[in-house]
């Protein structure tokens, strides 16, 4: 398989759509949790690439996307800008759930509705990332190469330290960001946040 690591272009963005989701249920397949297949990637995915195109890079495999690593250099500003220019079209158009709607899209649709927070843990480590790779291409050091990638983007923009979210069932990437340096900060109900100064 040849693989190849590129910038982002916006044709990109249904395929970022289609790996966020086939990557969502805690590093598995999230397409059997969800009525709406986009929500996740309303929220995890499409305001990064879209908002800080710079930092977003693809992997391919023969061409074809089949990964991708993104995020942001800071939380801060990008949460507030994501306030302003990503979450209010889509609130416009996704109303919330009811209240007693358990389903995973009402709990996504809550987060859209809630937007994006900083937990007080990592405001040391303003810049964060998402990293996603289908099941084909994992296990095969192409997540170590967008990590690699990514982290040398932020130290080329000055950036001191990045963090990221993990669930705790996702024992993979757990050993994946232990394995390549990153430091737990903080464990919380069903997820974790790890950090890496840089
Ligand atoms: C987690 C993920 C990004 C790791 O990428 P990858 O390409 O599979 O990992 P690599 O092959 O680059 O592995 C790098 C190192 O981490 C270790 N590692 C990776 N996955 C591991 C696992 N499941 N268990 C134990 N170690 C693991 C490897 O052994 C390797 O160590 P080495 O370089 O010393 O041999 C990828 O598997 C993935 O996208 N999974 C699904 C989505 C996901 O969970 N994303 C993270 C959400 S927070």
């Amino acid at each position: 398989m040849v693989f190849a690591l590129r910038p982002f272009v916006p044709a990109d963005l249904p395929a970022l759509y289609r790996i966020c989701l086939l990557t969502g249920a805690a590093g598995g397949d999230a397409t059997p949790l969800h009525r709406d297949p986009d929500l996740l990637g309303h929220y995890y995915a499409a305001p990064y690439a879209v908002l800080e195109p710079e930092l977003c890079f693809v992997l391919t495999a023969e061409g074809e996307p089949c990964g991708y690593i993104l995020g942001t250099r800071d939380t801060a500003a990008f949460n507030a800008r994501a306030e302003r220019e990503w979450f209010p079209a889509l609130r416009a158009r996704l109303p919330r759930p009811a209240e007693n709607d358990t389903s995973a899209d009402a709990d996504l649709l809550r987060l859209i509705h809630a937007g994006y927070s900083i937990h007080p843990d990592v405001r040391d480590y303003p810049a964060h990332l998402h990293i996603d790779l289908l099941p084909v291409t994992q296990g095969k050091g192409q997540g170590r190469k967008l990590i690699e990638h990514f982290l040398a983007a932020l130290r080329e923009r000055g950036v001191p330290a990045v963090h990221l979210g993990v669930s705790e069932r996702n024992t993979g990437a757990i050993a994946f960001y232990e394995k390549l340096g990153f430091h737990c900060i903080g464990a919380y109900p069903g997820w974790r946040a790890y950090g890496m100064r840089l």
